[in-house]
């Protein structure tokens, strides 16, 4: 059975949001429910559910927990969404470099206004259902990125990708493990190579997790040694997911893809990122504008609750880096892939 198919990595069930806690795979396999949009808040910032499709998904059930919340005390409409306005931006603050979550909430709040009633309740029930609608719809498009990006995977090919996009990464399926596991179906001659992915390494623990129970040969290597690989000849192509992409195509992804796309750039080798268009930022111009997320010292400085380092030395641990449009061969989207000049395909496509 695939992985895909067993459990989704964030459900809406009766009234909370289930999810796989992914700070302790692949060691422990459990879910936890979420009651409360301060909860949902915690579980995004300390990233219990991670990936910018599923911190997406995430955001929109937040909104849904926080209107529950507030309609058992405020009956008024405008009252709510006054309320329910700060419930979500605080929502939308718990990380700031994926879109997908701005994408959601703006897309729950949108709903939440454009109800023509004076009852709050109708008001919840509409954002509980879109949030259900929404999740689902993730799938769906998961696996249209799926069946575009095998188009371009060449027949056996080695593909290397950074961070997890995968099911995990998403409600299920994932983007750039999507196109791998598309590809796979058709052709199980290809193998993967997963790049460790520090400091939260979920290159080691999610991604090789996932494509080992999907039967997809996978070979773990650090971060240092893509350069190596790429130089004698045994990638064929990269693919990663993206937490942001700007309007002339410029992609926000896990720290490190930078690098991979310069190595694969100097070796000749097609880089690609698999995306939903809900990742594409047009008001943004360009990478310089994404908010690249800082996050704690502790994640480079232990390993598993050990010191690694002299204690006293400096540390900076931005989540992200940009990867400048150039360096992209194409970005597979559910509508399509995206070609250079992505100024151009981007706008044609998102109108
Ligand atoms: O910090 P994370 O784990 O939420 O970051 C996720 C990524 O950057 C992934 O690489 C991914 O490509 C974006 S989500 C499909």
């Amino acid at each position: 059975m695939n992985f895909e198919s067993k459990i989704k990595t964030i459900e809406w069930i009766d009234n909370i949001s289930r999810m796989i806690d992914q700070t302790i795979l692949p060691y422990e396999f459990k879910t936890v429910d979420i009651k409360t949009a301060e909860e949902m808040y915690k579980a995004i910032k300390d990233m219990i559910v991670r990936g910018a499709p599923a911190i997406g998904i995430a955001g929109a059930h937040g909104v849904s927990l926080a209107a529950i919340e507030l309609a058992k005390n405020i009956k008024d409409k405008n009252d709510f969404i006054k309320a329910l306005e700060e419930k979500a931006l605080y929502l939308k603050s718990s990380r700031p470099t994926a879109v997908n979550l701005q994408w959601a909430v703006d897309k729950q709040m949108q709903l939440a206004k454009s109800i023509n009633t004076s009852n709050v309740n109708e008001i919840v029930c509409a954002l509980k259902e879109n949030g259900k609608k929404l999740e689902n719809e993730d799938i769906e498009i998961n696996k249209k990125i799926g069946d575009y990006g095998a188009q371009v995977v060449p027949k056996g090919a080695t593909i290397l990708t950074h961070c997890n996009a995968g099911a995990l990464a998403t409600v299920g399926y994932g983007t750039a493990l999507g196109v791998i596991r598309s590809a796979y179906a058709k052709d199980p001659t290809i193998k993967v190579f997963a790049d460790e992915t520090r400091p939260r390494q979920q290159g080691a623990r999610l991604t090789t997790w996932e494509l080992t129970q999907d039967g997809i040969p996978t070979t773990l290597i650090t971060d240092g040694m893509c350069s190596y690989f790429m130089s004698k000849g045994m990638i064929d192509m990269v693919v990663t997911g993206a937490d942001r992409i700007a309007a002339n195509g410029d992609t926000a992804n896990k720290i490190g893809t930078y690098t991979v796309a310069i190595a694969a750039k100097y070796h000749n080798i097609p880089f690609y990122i698999a995306a939903p268009l809900s990742t594409i930022d047009i008001s943004i111009k360009s990478g310089h504008e994404i908010p690249i997320e800082e996050r704690s010292k502790e994640e480079v400085t232990h390993i598993n609750g050990n010191w690694i380092c002299a204690k006293d030395v400096n540390i900076i641990n931005p989540g992200f880096d940009v990867t400048p449009h150039s360096l992209i061969t194409g970005i597979i989207t559910e509508k399509g892939i995206l070609k250079p000049d992505f100024t151009h395909s981007i706008k044609s496509i998102l109108v």
